[in-house]
């Protein structure tokens, strides 16, 4: 079976490279608009859902997967900014997916950034970004989703500070988070809190320990009894800011955060400077692989595994995918391979993860989570030579 899949996944992948010329021919924001509409009529009506999932769609019982006693099919996971209004969720299970996080949705209606601000850096196989939290606002999004029955998909709320006013005001910031909450309590399974987006007018105010636990604490108010928690963090922390805001996380009872938000050009050496096509904005894919999963790594170790992570940042393959699992990530986000590979990418990835357990004996994704990445021996634990000598 697994055989018929790959000869399947292996020649949408020829016809995605032939197409791929073509696509990279329009606008990057018209060619996303665009597959949003082909992706609402696939997911329209159970005939188009069915031929979807025949060509994309994997399933694998080790791939299944319960982290904060929420059950995923699989860990592969759309990241947040693909799908900001919330349109698409009655297809993701044909792609493969296992979790979609939408959003980032905001308290008020937001426009974005004005002018053109999506750009493709193909040789750096990144995406600037500079929309800016374009969203139809938590009241209509939630509205249109209330009641919605998900399947199999788990779905993720990303909440984010409208980015309409460059002045920072901590309790109107906060308000902003909780409506969002509150308009999605009995929508979704768990909550991002995105405290990293790098293209609003006010900066990163959350970066802040005492605007943080402010914030925390709100959020914590207003949690929904088995729907956990993960702060979303930028890719470009200093150590110290790293450190500052898990150890808030930890301190606030947060379940977990999700591994990194895009990089800033200004802080990255992983691409290459002539394909740097504005001033403005930030980075996906490859020149984030690497950074994110450092992140991880750390806090992982810092953590000690408290906080579950989800690892999002350059996955364009299994080995990617299970470089960040093997590190400390329980599930992961992705959106730029399905731009410069397509989308049964998504399953490919799935597939290749199944191998890699095989290979390493493990029978589940729990299993494999930080198992490449040990955690440091806690001061207070004896070391081997006091264990001996006592012994
Ligand atoms: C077009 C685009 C829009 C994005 N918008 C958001 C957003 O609204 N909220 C958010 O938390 N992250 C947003 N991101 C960041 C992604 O969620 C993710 O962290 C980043 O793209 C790295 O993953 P990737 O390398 O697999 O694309 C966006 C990314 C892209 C490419």
């Amino acid at each position: 079976m697994s055989f018929i899949v790959g000869v399947r996944n292996f020649l949408l992948k020829i016809l995605y490279r032939i197409a791929r010329p073509i696509i990279f021919l329009m606008d990057p924001e018209d060619a996303h608009y665009m597959f949003k509409k082909v992706g609402v009529f696939l997911g329209s009506n159970p005939i188009t859902r069915s031929i979807t999932s025949l060509l994309f769609n994997y399933e694998h019982k080790s791939l299944n997967t319960t982290v904060d006693g929420i059950e995923y099919r699989n860990p592969v996971g759309l990241s947040a900014g693909f799908d900001k209004d919330g349109e698409l969720t009655s297809i993701y299970p044909s792609i493969g997916f296992g979790l979609a996080e939408l959003g980032s949705f905001t308290g008020e209606v937001c426009p974005g950034n004005p002018g053109k601000r999506l750009f493709r850096m193909v040789k750096s196989k990144s995406i600037l970004v500079w929309y800016g939290l374009n969203n139809q606002g938590a009241e209509k999004i939630s509205s249109r989703l209330r009641g919605t029955n998900f399947g199999k998909l788990r779905v993720g709320i990303n909440a984010a500070k409208s980015n309409i006013t460059p002045e920072f005001d901590l309790q109107d910031s906060i308000d902003d988070y909780v409506k969002t909450m509150q308009l999605f309590k009995d929508i979704g399974d768990y909550y991002t809190i995105n405290i990293s987006c790098p293209n609003t007018q006010d900066g990163e105010p959350f970066v802040d320990k005492n605007n943080l636990d402010a914030l925390l604490i709100a959020v914590n108010q207003n949690r929904v009894d088995g729907r956990p928690i993960y702060v979303k963090l930028a890719a470009d922390l200093e150590l110290d800011e790293i450190n500052t805001i898990v150890d808030c996380c930890v301190a606030h009872k947060v379940d977990g955060v999700v591994l990194t938000n895009l990089a800033k050009p200004s802080h990255n050496q992983e691409f290459i400077k002539q394909e740097l096509p504005y001033h403005k904005g930030a980075m996906s894919g490859l020149p984030l692989q690497r950074i994110s999963t450092n992140v991880i790594r750390h806090v992982y170790r810092r953590t000690r595994g408290e906080l579950t992570i989800i690892g999002v940042g350059g996955v364009f393959s299994a080995k990617d995918a299970y470089e960040k699992i093997t590190s400390g990530a329980s599930l992961l986000h992705m959106i730029t391979t399905m731009i410069f590979d397509g989308p049964q990418n998504i399953n490919e990835i799935n597939r290749g993860l199944v191998k890699l357990l095989q290979e390493d004996g493990f029978k589940s994704i729990a299993e494999a989570v930080g198992s490449r990445n040990p955690l440091p021996k806690q001061k207070h634990e004896p070391a081997s030579e006091e264990v001996k000598n006592v012994a």
